[in-house]
């Protein structure tokens, strides 16, 4: 069985998370990211990330150099909540390879200030439809996201395990 994990993340809690994840399954682990940055502050980037995140925008990416998404049985895919969903590059990466992630396990994991899961796993699993087989979501604070690798590790097993 092999695995990959797909991550955007703006300050870095998404990508530790991402990290941790990959190291415990052995997975190959790839990046998205906006064809155009972010603002690096954190007011002007939410500025600019609120309406995209109520209007469900495709906000354009990079392409992923060397992601082969035939070559994997199961997909984590991590995204820093947003406005109560997911980052709109992590929408436009999921929408654009929906097809190519027809018949595999995919699993959302999310990194957050507060507010837990909010829409981040519903709207995931809406534009994922039944593609593929999604295994149920999990959301960890960014803040505490660095005291959190025995419970990202056991995560994984958990998900793994019920497949
Ligand atoms: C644009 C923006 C919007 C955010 N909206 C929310 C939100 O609605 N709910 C929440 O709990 N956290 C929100 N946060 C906090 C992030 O989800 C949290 O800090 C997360 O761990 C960041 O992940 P990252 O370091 O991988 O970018 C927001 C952060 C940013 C930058």
């Amino acid at each position: 069985m092999k695995t990959a994990v797909v991550y955007f993340s703006w300050s870095g809690n998404t990508r530790f998370a991402a990290e941790t994840i990959a190291k415990k399954t052995g997975a190959d682990i790839f990046e998205i990211k906006a064809e155009t940055p972010y603002n690096s502050n954190f007011n002007k980037c939410c500025d600019e990330a609120k309406p995209e995140c109520y209007g469900k925008v495709l906000r354009p990416i990079k392409p992923i150099a060397g992601l082969d998404l035939t070559k994997y049985d199961v997909v984590f895919v991590g995204t820093p909540n947003w406005w109560g969903t997911m980052a709109p590059p992590v929408r436009t990466w999921v929408t654009q390879r929906k097809d190519a992630l027809k018949g595999k396990t995919v699993c959302l994991f999310q990194t957050h200030g507060g507010g837990g899961m909010q829409r981040v796993g519903s709207e995931f699993a809406e534009v994922i439809g039944d593609a593929a087989k999604v295994l149920a979501p999990k959301a960890f604070s960014g803040s505490s996201i660095k005291s959190s690798v025995a419970a990202l590790e056991a995560f994984v097993t958990e998900r793994i395990t019920a497949k």
